[in-house]
């Protein structure tokens, strides 16, 4: 049976065909070369599953797609605080080629445009005999798990016409904002956006930064979880440069354009989505990409900032039962994912109806995690109910919450689900 989900990506394809708006980009020939009518959508899911549909094997140049993976590597080479020395994290307003700087520092606005993104490259570390360029290609290759190389006709073509970025760099280098050579900072960074990638490749890239950072394909940590948050943020802000705002109240995900037309989008915990279509409309992105990601968003309820159902409570039923040896106990029975809003239930139900029981069991065998704000909750709740008197117990056979302690850290005694069986029966 053909995948539903391929059916309705097939139908994306088809119901923006009619978007012929906008024009390849002019000032990189090979770019404005492209066949314009060409166009793919991926979507990878975060157990790393790639649902491709139209021209899913053609090759296209990253181009500033590359801008939120080389930002990575240079907050993993350098630190967050470095970086940010360095390149503010505003969105500018203005188109991604201009010279926006800030006013007071003078450093670029953020990473996403040329000026921000000529700096990064210039930050990246080279390792030995590995080239900043070398190590992007080798960290394109792990985030879309296949080797991935520079298409050499795209970046000859955008170094024989990249006086706009050189001029950038001139004057980056002129103000003191980029210690680099400007002519071989610009010569690495087209090269870096060169890189030939699909839409799969993308989706893949795009599903590891939905996942924390996590490949979801090789399970490999590619980029901190802090890094990826810090990433994430400035893509929802400043990654569709002076069309961001329009793009996250209508599409409302993480995402960043390059010239060759593709898009990527990130919806943090579920999916990376990739798009291609060569026309670009007058900010630089894709026209039928843009219409194709507007459509995904709408059809699938993926905006970020749409208010889904509040979690459910965590404490699923409280049972009053007597233990075989005659004791009497109270069992917290509790469920899914441990947040603020659903442990503040259980919590409200132990401050108004205090356990009648010394024994107290928080029975964890449904919970699948527990955010550390749930924990501290908890360890707090437990630390004052042993003040008081009570004797508490946790079954936890998942390990979610493996070396619980209270709040003065004293180890909480940790039952079997048998153990808590045998007991009761
Ligand atoms: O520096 C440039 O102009 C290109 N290598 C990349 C620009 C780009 O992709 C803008 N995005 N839509």
């Amino acid at each position: 049976m053909r995948s539903p989900i391929l059916d309705y990506l097939d139908s994306i394809i088809a119901t923006t065909e009619h978007v012929d708006s906008g024009s390849t980009a002019d000032y990189i020939p090979e770019l404005a070369a492209a066949d314009p009518t060409r166009a793919a959508i991926a979507l990878c899911t975060s157990n790393g599953t790639v649902y491709a549909s139209g021209d899913a094997d053609h090759e296209f140049s990253i181009q500033s797609m590359s801008k939120p993976f080389a930002y990575a590597l240079a907050i993993e080479d350098h630190g967050l605080e470095y970086v940010l020395d360095r390149i503010g994290v505003e969105p500018s307003g203005d188109a991604f080629n201009e010279l926006s700087l800030d006013p007071e520092t003078g450093k670029p606005r953020n990473p996403m445009i040329n000026a921000g993104a000529i700096t990064t490259h210039s930050l990246i570390n080279s390792e030995g005999e590995k080239t900043a360029v070398d190590r992007m290609l080798e960290y394109f290759g792990d985030l879309a798990d296949r080797p991935i190389r520079v298409d050499e006709a795209v970046a000859n073509s955008e170094l024989a016409t990249a006086h706009r970025n050189l001029g950038l760099a001139y004057l980056l280098h002129g103000s003191g904002a980029l210690p680099a050579d400007p002519t071989e900072s610009v010569t690495g960074y087209i090269r870096q956006c060169a890189a030939s990638v699909t839409v799969s490749d993308l989706a893949l890239m795009a599903a590891t930064l939905a996942n924390g950072g996590v490949q979801p394909k090789t399970g490999k940590q590619l980029l901190c979880r802090r890094t990826n948050r810090h990433l994430l943020s400035v893509m929802a802000s400043c990654g569709m440069y002076d069309a961001a705002g329009n793009w996250l109240t209508t599409v409302g995900i993480p995402a960043k354009s390059g010239v060759a037309g593709g898009i990527i989008g990130v919806l943090p915990g579920q999916i990376g989505v990739a798009v291609f279509s060569p026309r670009l409309d007058a900010h630089g992105n894709s026209a039928r990409g843009v219409a194709m990601m507007e459509l995904l968003s709408e059809d699938m309820g993926l905006h970020l900032m749409e208010a889904t159902r509040p979690s459910r409570s965590s404490l699923r039923e409280t049972q009053l039962v007597s233990l075989v040896d005659g004791t009497e106990a109270t069992i917290y029975v509790l469920q899914g994912d441990l947040v603020l809003s659903s442990i503040e239930s259980l919590v409200q139900e132990i401050v108004t109806h205090p356990p009648r029981t010394d024994l107290v069991v928080f029975d964890m065998s449904r919970v699948d995690e527990v955010m550390p704000v749930a924990e501290r909750t908890s360890s707090e709740t437990a630390a004052k109910l042993i003040e008081e008197g009570y004797r508490i117990i946790v079954v936890d056979p998942e390990g979610t919450v493996e070396n619980f302690a209270d709040s003065h850290g004293r180890t909480i005694e940790r039952w079997t689900p048998e153990q808590l069986s045998d007991a009761v029966r």
